[in-house]
């Protein structure tokens, strides 16, 4: 079985929310004093979550992405990773790695197809200004421990024009002297406050600031199915760019999302979806009718999360934590 939609795309990558809390205060994700975090009671257990997702890869789905908030500030997290790790080819994760120390090595044990690493500075004083936290040193040192131990990584950097733009090349230079892919995000209005509207750097942008300086720079043909836009170097290293505001990808779009909430959506655009943890919590919905529920919701995935946009006006500039990124 599979998770067709009806302009053709298939959905076999959901990403799960294990949590919207977080341990920092990115600004282009939360205000200073956080967000109205969501009821312990309200989350997902994870019995819930392996449930749900025995029936997606039912229906389908090959790869999970856990995500949050930060899923390792989720108590016995390993608990799930290893009960995923059974269920699915790729595991992979997103973090801002200021807790991996003590995970590394079940990250190897459960031979985690992939960890994706957020990180928005190489300089210590300007990634305190942005994340709020004085976490730069453990961060950097887990990256390097990943980097060492082999566990397959890639960095994240959301694009800031004015704050961190001007490490874009650093950044590049970063990934080529260390052997780890990075790449650069547009900055998308989810953050319960300003939009990010006056730091916006398109990934046009982004792409000529690296041409500059790495004229050989060149585009990969991917066969689409990713959410990133990759190009190559002339050593063969990999930069990705990720047009997540211009949303240049959606029609290869292959991804579902589900909330900490246990709330299905189609689209990161979207602001509602459909309550699986009702379903889960009634005690005679079965598989099966989950699986019905589940594939009514991806048929109508809507073209674009431009179209997602402009139906669901108002509401666009929650926290990325309430929908996993
Ligand atoms: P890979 O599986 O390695 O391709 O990772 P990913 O890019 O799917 O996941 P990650 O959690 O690292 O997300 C990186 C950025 O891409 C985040 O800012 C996401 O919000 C953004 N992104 C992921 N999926 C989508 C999407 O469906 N639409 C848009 N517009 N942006 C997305
Ligand atoms: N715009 C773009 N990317 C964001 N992220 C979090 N909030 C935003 C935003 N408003 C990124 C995180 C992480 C990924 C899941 O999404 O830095 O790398
Ligand atoms: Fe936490 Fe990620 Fe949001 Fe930063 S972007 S506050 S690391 S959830």
């Amino acid at each position: 079985m599979e998770l067709r939609d009806k302009f053709d795309r298939v959905a076999d990558y959901l990403r799960i929310g294990v949590t919207d809390r977080c341990n920092l205060r990115c600004r282009y994700c939360m205000p200073e004093k956080g967000i109205d975090f969501a009821d312990r009671k309200d989350l997902l257990s994870y019995e819930e979550i392996i449930r749900l997702a025995r029936v997606f890869r039912e229906l389908g789905v090959n790869k999970v992405r856990l995500t949050g908030g930060e899923p390792f500030v989720r108590k016995d997290i390993g608990f799930l990773l290893k009960g995923l790790s059974d269920l699915f080819p790729k595991v992979h994760i997103t973090t801002n790695a200021t807790l991996l120390q003590n995970y590394i090595p079940l990250l190897k044990e459960v031979n985690i197809s992939g960890l994706n690493i957020s990180i928005d500075s190489l300089d210590r004083d300007k990634f305190f200004l942005i994340t709020r936290r004085d976490t730069y040193d453990v961060v950097m040192s887990n990256i390097l421990a990943c980097i060492a131990q082999k566990v397959p990584a890639k960095l994240n950097v959301v694009v800031m024009k004015g704050v961190n733009d001007m490490e874009i090349v650093d950044f590049v230079q970063f990934g080529k002297d260390h052997g780890i892919t990075v790449r650069f995000i547009e900055a998308m209005p989810f953050n319960e406050d300003d939009g990010n509207r006056d730091v916006f750097l398109p990934a046009v942008e982004i792409l000529n600031r690296i041409s500059e300086r790495f004229p050989d720079i060149r585009k990969v043909e991917n066969g689409a199915i990713a959410s990133s836009d990759t190009y190559v170097l002339e050593d063969g290293q990999k930069v990705g760019i990720i047009p997540a505001y211009s949303r240049t990808l959606c029609s290869f779009c292959n991804r579902i999302r589900m909330t900490p909430q246990g709330e299905l959506m189609t689209c990161l655009y979207s602001t509602s979806g459909t309550d699986l943890r009702s379903l889960v919590r009634t005690p005679d919905v079965s598989d099966a009718d989950l699986k019905q529920h589940i594939a009514n919701s991806i048929i109508k995935k809507k073209k674009d999360g431009f179209v997602e946009e402009k139906d669901q006006v108002g509401s666009a500039f929650r926290s990325m934590t309430k929908i996993g990124g």
